[in-house]
């Protein structure tokens, strides 16, 4: 049985985050509301309750967590040094969306890491979480809270879609309002480099440590028009059920798409920009939208619910359009984009 705990989201209320805490404490499963998405958090310090993690998500072992934490002075048991860098970030972005790599102190347990020497860390800004993280006195260890390769939820309700019956405890604080995921930033490497574009932008990074790369590979995607593959077979992430394809190009490649996919008889959403759902204003297909193409934070924080709907309207495909914009949120959203679709089809 999983409980259910419905907070304010700016003010929690004390005494229901005392029992989440409690329940950490005890090696407990708890889902969290951060800034990005929610969290599965765990006491980070408990190799067992680690386990029951990966577990409960389906998770492969060598997928390494993120550890949370509540305030700075958390931060030196779990590294083996703090360098300068890491202080300038933390300085600017701490509370907030930016996970720093850093090397991992004998007290982290392997488990958190996937065996890795290094760890990564971050102090969330969200109430509940600071609060959570406040009453259960702990570095929580927190995937996102979706099952593996499942778009990550930013609702509560996307949390028990998919956990269910898997973890003993949801916080509901609302939809989260970043809506994708921290920047992974890894402080090991010479010159540091972006594993993950995500809420801070790579531009930014850069005002404070100019030589900041990124290297965030990016999933080899199909071109051509060959057989949508089954879902199943996919390992991707943040994916929905039904196959995504991703176009290049104006809005009317995706309408021709869209009318193809139609004339074979499939089911289609569109995960639609308002430009796009004006172009397929005439075209019986299902849309979930994402607001103006140059509304980034708005589409940043519709993203994944929009994908959990075209899953819930089961849809036989699904059909988007690629951003033009690289820079800050667009570089993440982007990315999240490639993840999810299993072939990518050029402009006419
Ligand atoms: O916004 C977020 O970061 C959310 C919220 C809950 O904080 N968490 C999140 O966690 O997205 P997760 O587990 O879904 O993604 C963590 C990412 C993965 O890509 C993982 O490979 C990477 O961080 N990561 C974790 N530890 C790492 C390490 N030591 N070295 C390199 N990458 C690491
Ligand atoms: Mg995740």
């Amino acid at each position: 049985m999983t409980e259910v705990i419905r907070v304010e989201a700016q003010r929690p209320s004390p005494a229901e985050i005392a029992r989440a805490a409690e329940c950490l404490r005890g090696g407990g499963l708890v889902a969290f509301p951060t800034e990005t998405v929610y969290g599965l958090g765990v006491h980070a310090l408990d190799r067992a309750a680690v386990l029951r993690l990966f577990e409960a998500k389906g998770r492969p072992a060598h997928d390494p967590l993120i550890v949370h934490i509540g305030s700075l002075a958390q931060l030196p048991s779990l590294v083996v040094e703090v360098p300068e860098s890491a202080k300038t970030l933390a300085a600017r972005f701490w509370p907030g969306p930016l996970t720093l790599v850093l090397g991992r102190s004998a007290a982290v347990p392997r488990e958190v890491t996937a065996g890795l020497d290094t760890v990564a860390v971050r102090i969330p800004s969200h109430p509940v979480a600071r609060a959570l993280l406040e009453a259960a006195g702990l570095p929580i260890a927190a995937p996102s809270a979706n099952l593996f390769s499942r778009p990550s939820p930013t609702r509560a309700e996307h949390v028990a879609a998919d956990l269910n019956g898997r973890i003993d405890m949801i916080i509901d604080g609302g939809p989260t309002e970043v809506g994708v995921e921290s920047t992974v930033l890894d402080l090991t490497t010479t010159p540091a480099r972006v594993l993950r574009p995500g809420a801070v932008g790579v531009e930014e990074l850069r005002e404070l440590l100019p030589d900041v790369q990124v290297h965030a590979p990016t999933p080899e995607l199909s071109t051509g028009d060959a057989a949508l593959p089954s879902p199943g077979l996919l390992s991707k992430h943040y994916a929905p059920r039904a196959p995504l394809t991703l176009y290049h190009g104006s809005p009317a490649v995706l309408v021709e798409g869209a009318r193809q996919a139609l004339s074979r008889g499939l089911r289609v959403g569109v995960l639609a920009t308002s430009e796009d759902a004006a172009a397929l204003r005439d075209v019986p297909v299902t849309i979930a939208q994402l607001g103006p193409s140059r509304d980034l934070r708005g589409i940043a924080a519709r993203l994944y619910a929009a994908l959990r709907e075209l899953d819930d309207q089961r849809v036989d495909v699904i059909l988007t359009r690629d951003l033009p914009e690289d820079e800050g949120l667009g570089r993440a959203i982007r990315d999240r984009l490639r993840r999810a679709a299993v072939r990518s089809l050029p402009g006419a």
